[in-house]
């Protein structure tokens, strides 16, 4: 067990998931457990910075499993990318005793996390918490089962008008650079097709499928388009598609930050709250400049540098079903 560990502090960083919330209950009641003080930090780096920071009790986490957001506001801080903001930020961390903390957020958190853990010695554990599941070291990232569900919906309720006016759709879903809402939620609601980054795709290729379904007289089209993908946008991707095939009327639906809100799915808050529970764990094993993840149902470490820079490729053969089911 790692020694002088006593009080610890927690804050969540970047894009806000569904789900973090259940973390930090699960942070804040497993350090309680051992006897540890909790501390929480307000909108993630930028509060480290300017010291908002302040005890958190069992109390304080009651009610709030069920809730999307984080209690703990988030930011994107630009400030804690200098030297001078996360000398700060430490001072800030050694002002209030702090011994470790944990870290829930995403890629740019844990890029965060990484150079300050190579700068100060404060042990630092990440947990996984992005709707884009886009890390490397967990096979799924709290938040990605809510959004996928909230885009499955949308997608569901699109495919009605879709159907009554013979209309051909794209709906645009996030995921930065990762494909993975798209696959899935496209997978969930039995689209027509999808546009991915990691699969290459053209216009041409597209409107050739789309011809093929037009021949069989397929009544509508949904489409899911990864904003990451490099062909360009649903609205982009529209428009060229209708200037070389008008046999639908076409649309675009973009669900936006809709997929960022809502109550956490039930796997997300078992999700969060077993990797909640384990960073406490992890902290007091002496782990240190590591993301706490989820793989094959089993906790395990994977450093920050490999959790932003490995990358997690989609499966080609769950790309390959999608498409045959979607002729
Ligand atoms: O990383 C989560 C995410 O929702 C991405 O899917 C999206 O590209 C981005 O954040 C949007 O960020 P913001 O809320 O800052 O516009």
């Amino acid at each position: 067990m790692a020694k002088g560990i006593k009080r610890i502090a927690v804050f969540t960083s970047g894009g806000d998931a569904p789900g973090m919330n259940a973390a930090i209950r699960a942070v804040v009641r497993a350090a309680t457990y051992h006897n540890l003080h909790v501390y929480g930090i307000q909108r993630g780096y930028d509060g480290m910075i300017h010291g908002q920071i302040a005890r958190l009790e069992t109390s304080d986490v009651g009610n709030i499993i069920h809730r999307g957001g984080t209690i703990l506001k988030t930011a994107r801080s630009k400030e804690f990318m200098t030297v001078e903001g996360r000398r700060l930020a430490y001072e800030s961390l050694v002002a209030n005793d702090i011994d470790g903390c944990v870290a829930i957020g995403g890629n740019g958190t844990f890029t965060g996390a990484k150079i300050f853990s190579e700068e100060y010695d404060i042990p630092m554990i990440g947990i996984p918490g992005t709707i884009d599941n886009d890390l490397y070291g967990t096979d799924f990232t709290i938040g990605f089962d809510t959004a996928i569900n909230t885009a499955m919906e949308a997608a569901d309720k699109i495919r009605d008008t879709a159907d009554s006016h013979n209309r051909l759709f794209f709906v645009e879903v996030m995921g930065r650079h990762a494909g993975y809402i798209a696959l899935h939620s496209a997978i969930g609601c039995g689209a027509s097709g999808m546009i991915i980054p990691e699969v290459n795709f053209t216009i041409e290729s597209l409107v050739k499928t789309l011809k093929q379904g037009a021949k069989r007289k397929k009544p509508f089209g949904l489409i899911i388009v990864a904003e990451g993908n490099p062909l360009g946008g649903a609205t982009e991707i529209a428009k060229k598609v209708q200037a070389k095939f008008d046999y639908y009327d076409t649309k675009v639906a973009i669900i936006g930050h809709l997929q960022r809100g809502g109550s956490p799915t039930c796997s997300d808050r078992v999700l969060a709250t077993r990797l909640g529970h384990g960073s406490v764990e992890a902290l007091l094993d002496g782990q240190n400049n590591v993301m706490i993840g989820l793989i094959n149902n089993k906790i395990v470490y994977t450093t920050f540098a490999d959790a932003i820079e490995k990358g997690k490729p989609i499966d080609e053969d769950v790309i390959k079903m999608a498409n045959i089911l979607a002729l």
